[in-house]
C-alpha cells in the first residue's frame, strides 16, 4: 500500500539561486548582519508584518526561543525560576527554557483548539506566583492564539516569548500576519517542514524595536554592546544562504493559501 506523507516539503531550492549566490561571491562581504540578511529582515518587516516593529534572522527557530526566552528573564535566567510551558510542543521550548536556566513547568492545554489552557495558567499562576519567571506558548500548528490574554501577563512583568513555529503565513482575525506589532517576542520556524520555508532558518519579530535590538545584539556576542555584556549572547545569525532563498520563498508564499485563523 503506498504511504501518504503527513507533509511534503517543497522548500527553495538552492540550485534556483545561483544569480544570488553569485552576487554574494562577487560583493565578498562575509559578515554577521551582512546585506543579504538585514535586506531579508527588511523586506519581511515590510512584507508581512505592515512594516511594523521589526525582524531578526536567526539560523533556526530553536536559536530564536533559546535568546528571546533568556532576555524575557532578565536578571531570572539561570536562577531555575519557572518557564510555564503547555504540555503540548515541540521539546526545542523546553530545551530552550532550560538553555536560559529556567525549569520547565508544564501546563495543560485546551481540548478544542490544543493551545495553553488559560484555566491552566491560571491554576499555575496561583499555585506558583512569582516564581513563573516567563510564558512560553505555542500557537499549535499556526493556530491563532488570544495574545490579548499574554499582553495581560507582560502588563503584570510576566516575561512572555511566544513558539509560532508554524505561524510564518497564518493570519489572525484581523487578516494580518499572526503576531504582527506584538510586544513581546513572537519566533517563527522556516525549517523546510513548515509553510514558509528557507530548508533552515528562523525569524524573530516584535512591535518593539528595542527588544528585536537586544536580541540582535546577542546573535553577535553581545556586540556592540558597551563596555560590560549584561547579556549571554553567541551566535546564532542566519547564514547569508538561506537569507538569500526568501525572494524564492516569497513568490511560492503569494501562491499557497495562507493558513487562517482565529
Ligand atoms: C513548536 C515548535 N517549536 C520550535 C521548533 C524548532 O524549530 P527549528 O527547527 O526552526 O529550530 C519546532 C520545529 O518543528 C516546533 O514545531
Amino acid at each position: 500500500m503506498d504511504r501518504l506523507p503527513l507533509i511534503a516539503p517543497r522548500p527553495p531550492g538552492l540550485s534556483g539561486m545561483a544569480a544570488q549566490l553569485r552576487a554574494i561571491e562577487d560583493r565578498g562581504i562575509y559578515s554577521n548582519g551582512g546585506p543579504v540578511v538585514r535586506g531579508f529582515e527588511a523586506d519581511a518587516t515590510a512584507r508581512l508584518f505592515e512594516g511594523k516593529g521589526d525582524c531578526l534572522a536567526v539560523a533556526n527557530a530553536t536559536l530564536g526561543l533559546m535568546i528571546a526566552i533568556r532576555q524575557a528573564a532578565g536578571a531570572r535566567a539561570g536562577t531555575g525560576a519557572f518557564a510555564l510551558i503547555p504540555a503540548f510542543t515541540f521539546a526545542a521550548t523546553a530545551h530552550a527554557a532550560l538553555w536560559a536556566g529556567l525549569t520547565p513547568l508544564l501546563c495543560d492545554i485546551d481540548p478544542l483548539d490544543w493551545a495553553s489552557s488559560a484555566q491552566a495558567e491560571a491554576r499555575a499562576f496561583d499555585r506558583y506566583g512569582d516564581r513563573i519567571a516567563v510564558t512560553v506558548p505555542y500557537a499549535t500548528f499556526g493556530a491563532g492564539i488570544d495574545l490579548a490574554r499574554y499582553r495581560d501577563y507582560a502588563q503584570r512583568g510576566i516575561g512572555v516569548v511566544v513558539d509560532a513555529a508554524a505561524s510564518l503565513g497564518a493570519l489572525d482575525a484581523q487578516g494580518c500576519q499572526f503576531g504582527t506589532d506584538a510586544p513581546f517576542a513572537i519566533v517563527y520556524s522556516m525549517h523546510a517542514t513548515k509553510v514558509f520555508a528557507t530548508a533552515e532558518g528562523g525569524l524573530v519579530h516584535s512591535g518593539d524595536c528595542a527588544l528585536i535590538d537586544a536580541l540582535r545584539r546577542m546573535t553577535n556576542f553581545v556586540l556592540p554592546a558597551a563596555a560590560r555584556p549584561k547579556a549571554r549572547g553567541s551566535m546564532p545569525s542566519c547564514p547569508r544562504c538561506w537569507a538569500c532563498s526568501p525572494p524564492n520563498g516569497w513568490r511560492r508564499s503569494m501562491r499557497w493559501p495562507r493558513t487562517a485563523c482565529g
